[in-house]
């Protein structure tokens, strides 16, 4: 019985493996947009598409990053973005639909545009600005890009994806506001899924590991620099930054890989899969490690974490 049952298991698994690998064909007749292209995933996704023939409408922050993309293929129409800027996103909605016949619709978006906490660390560093700040760009501006873009989507009943995180599912301490976000995303894509299939549209989480991406290492870089809120250095003295500053390099070397083949093949999947998946967890031992009970998570989070010192009497 037991037996049978594993042996059903691992078939369905091979099925859905099996199933999973066609991709659709004539991809050079599909256009697509990608958010967050000045560097990192967003910017390899696009010029891996481009190169295969998919007129990919990239958005960038800087000239610099937009100039670089225009000049790595003609397929990418690159353009400046700021997606917690309403008028930014309409400007580029003119720009987009500008370069579509009249009734063409966009076959997919990658939402891609991601911003990292400055300060890896306690909530007693970040302030609201902050947490503001990434929830704008990590959700609410997504929301807007989407609503914004989604005639374009509906006309072709195409894709959206959506770039989350290892980390909406694993709450590391030291990225709480960055956390935060993630796991406000997938609440957000996960109910708009239902929502959208309706017009035909479906929708995509891609959860990567952790990646060398210039994300992660300018975050990297600044960790020796912190100037922790004068209200809280007390318990937050130097040797506690010192001991956080090598954690937080520890995790970055022992975890962050340069190759992100995965992560553009499960975008890649997403928007040209003929049977995408609505999820792709790039990132299992963290799936695993949410399956511990709460005291065996909390015992291993309080003895990697360089600790505070609590000052009773200010
Ligand atoms: C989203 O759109 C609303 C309404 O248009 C606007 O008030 C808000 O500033 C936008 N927020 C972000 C983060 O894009």
């Amino acid at each position: 019985m037991l037996l049978n049952l594993v042996l059903l298991f691992i078939l369905y698994k091979i099925l859905d493996y099996v199933i999973r690998i066609p991709f659709i064909s004539n991809v050079d007749r599909k256009k697509i947009m990608v958010t967050g292209c000045d560097s990192g995933f967003g910017r390899l996704f696009a010029i891996r598409m481009a190169n295969k023939g998919v007129t990919v409408f990239a958005s960038c922050m800087t000239d610099d990053g937009k100039k670089q993309l225009e000049q790595s293929s003609t397929n990418i129409k690159a353009f400046i973005m700021d997606i917690t800027d309403v008028d930014s996103v309409q400007k580029a909605y003119e720009f987009v639909t500008g370069h579509l016949a009249s009734n063409e619709g966009l076959w997919g978006i990658l939402n891609n545009a991601g911003f990292l906490q400055q300060m890896l660390g306690p909530l007693e560093w970040q302030s609201a600005d902050e947490f503001k700040k990434v929830l704008d760009v990590n959700v609410v501006g997504h929301h807007n890009v989407t609503k914004t873009f989604l005639p374009l989507v509906k006309r072709s009943c195409g894709r959206l994806a959506f770039t989350s995180s290892a980390a909406a599912h694993f709450p590391e301490p030291l990225m709480n506001l960055y956390v935060a976000s993630k796991h406000a995303l997938d609440g957000y894509v996960s109910c708009i899924r239902p929502d959208l299939k309706a017009f035909g549209i479906s929708s995509h989480l891609i959860e990567p590991g952790v990646k060398r991406t210039p994300m992660v290492c300018q975050a990297y870089e600044k960790v020796d620099s912190y100037e922790v809120p004068d209200d809280v250095t007390k318990e937050y003295p130097k040797e506690f930054l010192e001991k956080h500053a090598a954690y937080v390099r520890d995790v970055v070397d022992g975890y962050a890989t340069p190759n992100c083949d995965d992560v553009l093949y499960a975008f890649e999947h997403a928007l040209f899969g003929l049977y995408p998946r609505a999820r792709y967890s790039l990132m299992l031992q963290v799936k695993a490690f949410m399956l511990l009970p709460e005291y065996a998570l909390d015992y291993i989070y309080n003895h990697r974490n360089s600790k505070p010192q609590p000052h009773l009497i200010y």
